[in-house]
This record gives structure tokens, C-alpha cells and sequence, in this order.
């Protein structure tokens, strides 16, 4: 094993960010580049969020919304680390997609508005973090605004996302009486001050909490923060590393974002605890990062990354070995050794090539339509990683084509954007119609835009009586010829040919389920 792959792998961080929109998810991650060297500017992300919007038109989907859909990687260093931050969409309506980027994270920060508490979001987020264990560390925002109670949060934490909350830190005070931070840990006291662009001044470091020196700085709040840290003293779970990383517990910071304070903390914190890239289960063997071989999977494919260029940009993420450019490559799929010659990493701002990459690290390849969701690539052995499924839509349209000449082109835009995991798209077994599948309804509005941008197809869509789907399968060949025979009108082939049974409601899926115990109804299917 290479020392230096040893090495670079330690030193990677590789995250996301969770949390409901309007909690800050932006603001942190600005704040994070900044400390990383990777923005000189503040306002930079949420500028370049303005001109990805500026830049296409279905993008003012979004924009009107105020919601944001795409995801992009962002690599920077921070001290010794290197880290990648996926982004991810904030709306529900995508959480398909954030599902996909959550795969490729070895942890996640989970941001939390002070005044609002725990959102339907996040619940949602971290449901699909605990489908994987996914680390998580909190975040809890605003405090320079009023909001609910420190205990209260972390009691609603507990309550509503099931993990338990260790707190780092503890403000003291809120909104107008808001005077810093306590590092539990560290016994420091961190006092704040408003500013948008401030870097955090080195903690005051107290003696103790008698210290007299903390009457002197925090007036009658001194005792105040006594009595809490007495409380939590008794109350609050110690840290306990293991519990950290198998998500039953998290570290929680408080913090303002937007004034940049508390964010050193949890960003010290943050590459010192997370994990660094782990083994990845694939369907033949446990792949260990640390082995020679490069190895890694295609969580996401984003068009329009770049308008100008109508480019189609698959993310891979690597679990194993180091990638160097020009690399060969077998895509399993297809079968063909392809050459990664102009592989692209994600810097904050730009995009540059890749020379070497290692284990966490994110490479973007251009996309020609060969490649899809879930594909793996390795040199030589055929390995496939698991547990990036798609899953079954709960919402269904009717395609009605505008220009019935225009077959070819809405034909090739649906299985492109099936491709990419846009929306789901089922051919029913009998009559002429595409059926589109989504999880979010939202998805149907972006679909439509970029039918009518990029293929030129005038589409709309219409409410189709279909109220649940479950793609089938049967060990027994015979019955399933039977099963297909007997039920065409309710069967359907998905963008890749899988037969899928569309229901017409929950009680007929049930029905159906019973009366062909045979068959199997998969709520989620893995790319094959
Ligand atoms: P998101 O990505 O999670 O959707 O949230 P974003 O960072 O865009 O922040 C949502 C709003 O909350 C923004 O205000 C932002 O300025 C504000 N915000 C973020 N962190 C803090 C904080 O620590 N304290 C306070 N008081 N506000 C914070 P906005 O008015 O929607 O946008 P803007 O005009 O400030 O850009």
C-alpha cells in the first residue's frame, strides 16, 4: 500500500450540507470558502448563484421559486485537509437527487435556523442520512437573532431526527443580548461581534468558569452561562467518538453564519472529527480506499453546467486508488475500456483539469450519453457499487406532444433526462403514450423547460390517473411471462427497459401484491 495514498486519503474530507431552505445553507457554505482561501469575497456564492440563474432560461424556474435545483462541488483546503463540499438541492421537490449526493458524502452538516427549529426538510434529509449512517454534525444558526432556547433545540433535535446532541459550544444569550460562544471542550469564550467579513479572533481563554475575568466580560450573563453549563453537566451526553461516527450522535455548534461567527469552530472541528473516505460495499466485495487500484461511481449527471456549451458533465465520485489523467478505464456497462483524458475537478469558482485524484475526490467527465447514474469504473475487475437506487415516483404525468413531428426529439430529451435522474419516464406496454414518474411535482415544470430549451419540444403535460409504481421481478420465469401476459395494461417499461407496474392507487397496488405473491414490487431499483 502507498504511503502517499495513505496519506492523501486521511487528509480528505468529503460532505455535504443539510438543511431547510432559509436556514443558511448558503451563508455557511460562503463562509466555509472563505476560511478555505477558495473566495477572497464574501457574497461570492450567492453572486454566483444570481448568474447561474442569469445564464438559462429554465433556470428562472428556480429563480421565481427561489429555490435552488442544480448541485455543484466544491473543493478546498483548509489547514492540512483537503476538502470537498457536494452541494445540495434545499427543495423537497429534489430529494432524489440530494439522495444521489448524499451517497457520495463520508459526513454532513446539518444546518439549523435558531428560530424555527427542526423543518419538515431536514426531517426528510436526515431520514435519508440514516439510510447510511451518514456522520452528522449540527450547526444552529441566527443567534443574533431571537429564536427558541438552546435545550428546547436540542430537545426537538432529539426528538424529531432520533439522534442524541452533545453540545460543543453554548451561546450565551440570543438576538440582542447575544455575547458569544463557550467551547465546552476547550474552556474558551468566544465573544462576538457583528461583521459580515470577520475572521474569528483567537478565543479568550478563561481559568475556569469562577474565573472573575468572566463577571468582567459578560456583566450578570456570567452567571447565567454557569448555570447552564452546570445543567448540561448533568444533563447532556459526553462526546463519545463511536456514537459520532455510526450517527447516533451529534456534536452541535451555535453560531451566527452571516456574521461568520462560531464557524471556525465548527469548521476545526469538523476536518479534525469527520471521517476521511471508508471502505464502499459493492456487490461482489468491501473495496478499501487504501487499495492501489482506482475504483469509483457516477452519483450525478448535470447538464447545462456550463449554457455556453450544452455540456453534459458526469460526477464520479472515487472510492479507491489514484486517478491520474489519461487514465484507462473499463466502463462495465457498455463493456469498452474508454480513456479519462479530460477529466475535471471543481474548485469553487472554476473548473480545472485534473492531474491526480485521490479516494473523496470528485471528477466531473464529459458525458456523451454513455454514461449513467450508478456506473462504476475500475482498470480491470468488474466491480459494481451499490446503494445508489432510484426511487419509485409517487406523482405521474401524461406527455401530449405540441408538434406530433417532433417524436424523435422528445423521445431522445425524456431518456436523456432519465439518464440524468431529472424525472422518471415509463412506456406503457399498450398504446402510444410517455408516462413521466417524479417524486417531487416540481420536477415536471423543470422537465418541460429544458424539453422546450434544449431539444426544441413543445410538451405539456396532463394528470394521468396513476397513483403509485414498483418496478417487478420474478425468480420464477414462467409465472412471470404469466404475470406480464395477464396485466399488460398496467405494465410499463422504464427508460431502461425495466417492466414496471403502474397503479392506479395504493389499494390496487395491495390488491395486486396479494394476488401474485410470486412477484416481486421493488420500491427502489438500483441501476444494473
Ligand atoms: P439557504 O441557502 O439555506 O436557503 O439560506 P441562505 O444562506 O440563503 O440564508 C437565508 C437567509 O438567512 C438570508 O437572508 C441570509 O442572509 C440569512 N442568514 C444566514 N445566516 C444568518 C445569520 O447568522 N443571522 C441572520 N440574522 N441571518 C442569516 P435573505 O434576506 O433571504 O437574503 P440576503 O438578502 O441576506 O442575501
Amino acid at each position: 500500500m502507498s504511503k502517499q495514498l495513505e496519506a492523501e486519503i486521511a487528509r480528505r474530507r468529503t460532505f455535504g450540507i443539510i438543511s431547510h431552505p432559509d436556514a443558511g445553507k448558503t451563508t455557511l457554505t460562503e463562509k466555509l470558502l472563505l476560511f478555505g482561501g477558495a473566495i477572497n469575497l464574501a457574497g461570492a456564492v450567492k453572486s454566483r448563484k444570481v448568474e447561474r440563474h442569469a445564464t438559462s432560461d429554465w433556470m428562472a424556474i428556480e429563480q421565481e421559486r427561489g429555490i435552488s435545483v442544480t448541485t455543484s462541488v466544491m473543493k478546498f483546503t483548509y489547514r492540512d485537509f483537503e476538502i470537498n463540499l457536494l452541494d445540495t438541492p434545499g427543495h423537497q421537490d429534489f430529494s432524489e437527487d440530494t439522495y444521489r449526493v448524499l451517497t457520495a458524502v463520508d459526513s454532513a452538516i446539518m444546518v439549523i435556523d435558531s428560530a424555527k427549529g427542526v423543518e419538515a426538510q431536514t426531517e426528510k434529509l436526515m431520514e435519508v442520512c440514516r439510510m447510511r449512517n451518514t456522520p452528522i454534525i449540527t450547526f444552529i444558526n441566527k443567534l443574533d437573532r431571537e429564536g427558541l432556547a438552546p435545550l428546547d433545540l436540542m430537545g426537538e433535535i432529539e426528538e424529531k431526527l432520533q439522534i442524541e446532541c452533545t453540545p460543543l459550544t453554548w451561546p450565551i444569550g440570543m438576538g440582542k443580548t447575544f455575547k458569544g460562544v463557550y467551547n465546552i471542550l476547550r474552556r474558551q469564550l468566544h465573544l462576538f461581534t457583528a461583521g459580515h467579513d470577520s475572521r474569528l479572533s483567537p478565543g479568550i481563554t478563561i481559568n475556569g468558569l469562577d474565573d472573575p475575568e468572566l463577571d468582567r466580560l459578560l456583566g450578570h450573563q456570567a452567571d447565567e452561562l454557569r448555570t447552564d453549563i452546570e445543567l448540561l453537566d448533568g444533563a447532556a451526553n459526553p462526546l463519545e467518538y463511536d456514537h459520532y461516527l455510526s450517527a447516533s450522535q451529534t456534536p452541535v455548534f451555535f453560531g451566527s453564519a452571516i456574521n461568520n461567527f462560531g464557524v471556525r469552530e465548527l469548521l476545526d472541528t469538523f476536518v479534525e472529527m469527520a471521517p476521511p473516505p471508508g471502505p464502499r460495499q459493492s456487490a461482489t466485495r468491501v473495496v478499501r480506499p487504501q487499495e492501489e487500484a482506482f475504483s469509483g461511481f457516477v452519483f450525478k449527471i448535470q447538464a447545462n453546467m456550463n449554457p455556453a456549451h450544452r455540456d453534459r458533465i458526469a460526477f464520479l465520485r472515487i472510492c479507491s486508488g489514484t486517478f491520474s489523467r489519461g487514465m484507462k478505464v473499463r466502463h462495465h456497462r457498455l463493456g469498452k475500456d474508454i480513456t479519462l483524458a479530460n477529466a475535471t475537478i471543481f474548485m469553487a469558482q472554476e473548473r480545472s483539469h485534473v492531474e491526480e485524484a485521490y479516494p473523496g475526490d470528485i471528477i466531473g467527465l464529459h458525458n456523451h450519453g454513455t454514461i449513467k447514474i450508478g456506473d462504476t469504473f475500475t482498470p480491470k475487475e468488474e466491480l459494481k457499487f451499490t446503494g445508489i437506487p432510484n426511487f419509485a415516483p409517487e406523482h405521474f404525468r401524461r406527455v401530449l406532444l405540441k408538434n406530433p413531428l417532433k417524436m424523435k426529439q422528445l423521445q431522445k430529451g425524456l431518456v436523456q433526462l432519465a439518464e440524468e435522474g431529472a424525472i422518471q419516464v415509463f412506456r406503457p406496454i399498450i398504446g402510444p403514450d410517455y408516462i413521466m414518474g417524479a417524486v417531487g411535482v416540481l420536477q415536471f415544470e423543470v422537465t418541460m423547460a429544458r424539453l422546450k430549451n434544449e431539444y426544441g419540444v413543445e410538451a405539456v403535460y396532463e394528470p394521468v390517473d396513476y397513483q403509485a409504481a414498483r418496478w417487478v421481478s420474478c425468480g420464477d420465469r414462467k409465472k412471470m411471462a404469466e404475470f406480464e401476459r395477464k396485466n399488460q395494461m398496467a405494465l410499463a417499461y422504464d427508460a431502461e427497459g425495466f417492466l414496471t407496474y403502474l397503479s392506479q392507487s395504493e389499494w390496487m397496488l395491495k390488491f395486486f401484491m396479494e394476488k401474485w405473491p410470486d412477484v416481486e414490487f421493488h420500491k427502489t431499483r438500483e441501476n444494473i
